[in-house]
């Protein structure tokens, strides 16, 4: 039985994101989404909003649950018994620090695996950041983010 975490900001979640999950869907018994709590950034959503956005948007797939953490993740990770990470890589650039991230915790705890799934092509440009400065300006962002998330957008920022 594999527990796999995708763990991140998700602020908002972007069909990038939801594109990973999927494949993890397929790939491991459960999947738990794991939004990240940091009281030190002021993210556009909370982690309550981002979890209720996340949860709309992964109710097709009944082995992916949505949980928030806060510290370090390879502590969440024992917690709930997952053995495995999972992040997306676009580019090369993400690599870079998607590397660096995975090593750290590696040397945090050994028995944490990092995997690495490469999005959809026509993903690869695609951010949180990118999405909300898009729709901050007025700009359409309803093929970049699921339904609820582009609703919760506008209505964020309008
Ligand atoms: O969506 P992001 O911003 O790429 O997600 C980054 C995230 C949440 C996976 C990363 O910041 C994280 O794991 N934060 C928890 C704190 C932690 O464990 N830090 C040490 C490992 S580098």
């Amino acid at each position: 039985m594999i527990r796999a975490l995708v763990p991140g900001s998700f602020d908002p979640p972007t069909k990038g994101h939801l594109d990973v999950v999927e494949r993890c869907a397929a790939l491991f018994d459960e999947v738990i989404v794991a939004v990240v709590h940091n009281p030190s950034k002021n993210p556009l959503f909370s982690a309550e909003e981002r979890i209720d956005l996340l949860e709309q948007c992964v109710s097709q797939w009944p082995n992916v649950s949505v949980a928030s953490f806060q510290g370090l993740l390879v502590d969440f990770a024992k917690e709930v018994g997952a053995t495995t990470v999972v992040k997306g890589l676009r580019a090369v650039t993400d690599f870079e620090f998607e590397i660096q991230m995975s090593q750290m915790n590696r040397y945090l705890s050994g028995d944490i695996v990092s995997l690495f799934v490469a999005t959809k092509p026509e993903y690869g440009y695609l951010s949180s950041s990118l999405v909300k400065e898009v729709a901050r300006l007025g700009g359409s962002v309803d093929g970049l983010v699921p339904a609820p998330v582009a609703a919760a957008l506008k209505e964020r920022l309008s």
